[in-house]
């Protein structure tokens, strides 16, 4: 069976937190889309690491890791994660496999990234510009570079003919991108290297055969779904399905093999980039929670924008998805705050809806919000559910009672101990 555990806002929920949590459960943890715009924080120990293509479940003995064909690998982000992972004695090419089938970021990607948000000038997406999109461009346009390839005696030929593409294209655009493409290249054929000492499998047969053997597998969502590319808040996405259904294309796995949904929510949202947020707050509430809350981009180092819980968001989300249990994230940073508001309704062009609409531009949507007693508490040395605040607990049974899905786990802090089960 695989589970899948999914980011229901913007990104950033703590996902890698939680699949860290649960990997003792499982024999595989798997990344499915998305590529190194993802940063997801594991905390244990006293030690803070940043994951960004590496599938969170690398720390554990047992489990084996799997990067799947969905996803977009960068060799010289991959090499310092790699790198950075020295200390720990883990066995890479035992415990972390490599789909043949992923695509490959290559520098003048990056180039493209950088050049099209340039062009684009104010109306910028706000990307991470690591070349994910101009990367998934290549893949659905059919000319993209595979892990694969690296197998072939050509492969630098290969790799040539697709950069000479991307040179052209770059004089295309509007933009004036300073780069020294031998420091890129010298730096990319260094990750190349490291990425080739590692196994390269044929990922969804391994996968199929795990099944068979009755393994468990967890599949490691990257984004959230908001920056769906279909489901999300258009064009200010990210270009891969980071839905339940990318599970099933970045992995080789049927519908028919999905288990639980584990949808991972923040008890506020965040979004780091450009796009319409509606419940945005550019107040003192706004600003505590950034401030508790530390939200700067694992990736980026951006600052994150904060705003109340969005239940017609969350529930759009859980659908979609088919969230079979909750893990809401940070709860720790609402303590304080007398009352809370969150989003039930949304005011869409003069009409009530609860719908998540096409348009969610501040222009055609107000949040009509519903406001609830906050909890003083300070609640990061609690680890049993009972002991929680009752006004924590009230304002999860509303969040329940909303999206008629039970709250199974409550984050309470950004460890791995920090964590409640249900
Ligand atoms: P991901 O991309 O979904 O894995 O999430 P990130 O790692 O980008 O962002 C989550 C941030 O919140 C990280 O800095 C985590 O260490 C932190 N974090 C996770 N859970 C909690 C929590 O319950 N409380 C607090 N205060 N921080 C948390
Ligand atoms: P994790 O997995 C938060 C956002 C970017 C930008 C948009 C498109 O850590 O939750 P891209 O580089 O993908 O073309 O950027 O998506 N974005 C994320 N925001 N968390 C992420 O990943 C993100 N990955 C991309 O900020 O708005
Ligand atoms: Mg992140």
């Amino acid at each position: 069976m695989v589970n899948l555990l999914l980011g229901l806002q913007w990104g950033d929920e703590g996902k890698g937190k939680i699949v860290d949590v649960l990997t003792k459960n499982y024999d595989i943890i798997a990344r499915f889309q998305g590529g190194p715009n993802a940063g997801h924080t594991l905390i244990f120990d006293g030690n803070k690491h940043v994951l960004h293509t590496i599938p969170s479940g690398i720390f554990h003995k047992k489990a084996i890791n799997i990067v799947g064909n969905g996803v977009v690998i960068d060799p010289v982000i991959f090499k310092k994660e790699i790198d950075n992972l020295s200390g720990y004695n883990i066995d890479f090419n035992k415990k972390l496999l490599i789909s043949r089938k992923a695509h490959v970021i290559l520098p003048t990607h990056r180039l493209l990234d950088a050049a099209s948000e340039t062009a684009k000038g104010k109306a910028k997406i706000g990307s991470t510009l690591k070349g994910i999109g101009p990367t998934y461009m290549d893949k659905t346009g059919r000319n993209g570079f595979r892990i694969g390839d690296f197998e072939l005696d050509n492969w630098k030929e290969k790799y040539q003919q697709l950069t000479q593409k991307h040179l052209n294209m770059l004089r295309c655009y509007n933009a004036d991108i300073q780069f020294d493409l031998d420091e890129l290249e010298k730096e990319f054929f260094e990750g190349v290297k490291t990425l080739k000492k590692l196994q390269f499998i044929d990922s969804e047969f391994y996968i199929q055969q795990a099944l068979k053997e009755e393994q468990t597998i967890l599949a490691e969502g990257a984004q959230g779904s908001l920056l769906d590319i279909d489901f999300g808040t258009y064009p200010f996405v990210t270009s891969s399905n980071t839905t339940a259904a990318g599970a099933c294309t970045g992995l080789g796995v049927a519908p028919n093999k999905i288990g639980k949904g584990f949808g991972i929510f923040k008890a506020y949202v965040t979004r780091v980039g450009s796009g319409p947020f509606p419940t945005e707050l550019f107040d003192d509430n706004g600003k505590r929670m950034a401030k508790v809350g530390h939200e700067f981009g694992a990736t980026t180092g951006r600052p994150r924008r904060c705003g109340w819980l969005d239940l017609v968001a969350l529930k759009y989300a859980v659908e979609i998805n088919g969230i079979t249990e909750l893990a809401m994230m940070k709860a720790d940073v609402l303590s304080g705050f007398k009352t809370l508001k969150v989003a039930v309704k949304y005011n869409y062009k003069g009409q009530e809806i609860s719908h998540f609409p096409y348009n969610i531009e501040p222009e055609n949507v107000t949040p009509i919000y519903k406001e609830v007693k906050g909890w003083q508490e300070d609640i990061t040395n609690i680890n049993e559910y009972d002991q929680l605040p009752e006004t924590l607990k009230d304002y999860i049974k509303m969040i329940e009672d909303y999206v008629k899905v039970p709250v199974k786990i409550v984050s309470v802090g950004p460890d791995r101990k920090q964590t409640i089960f249900r």
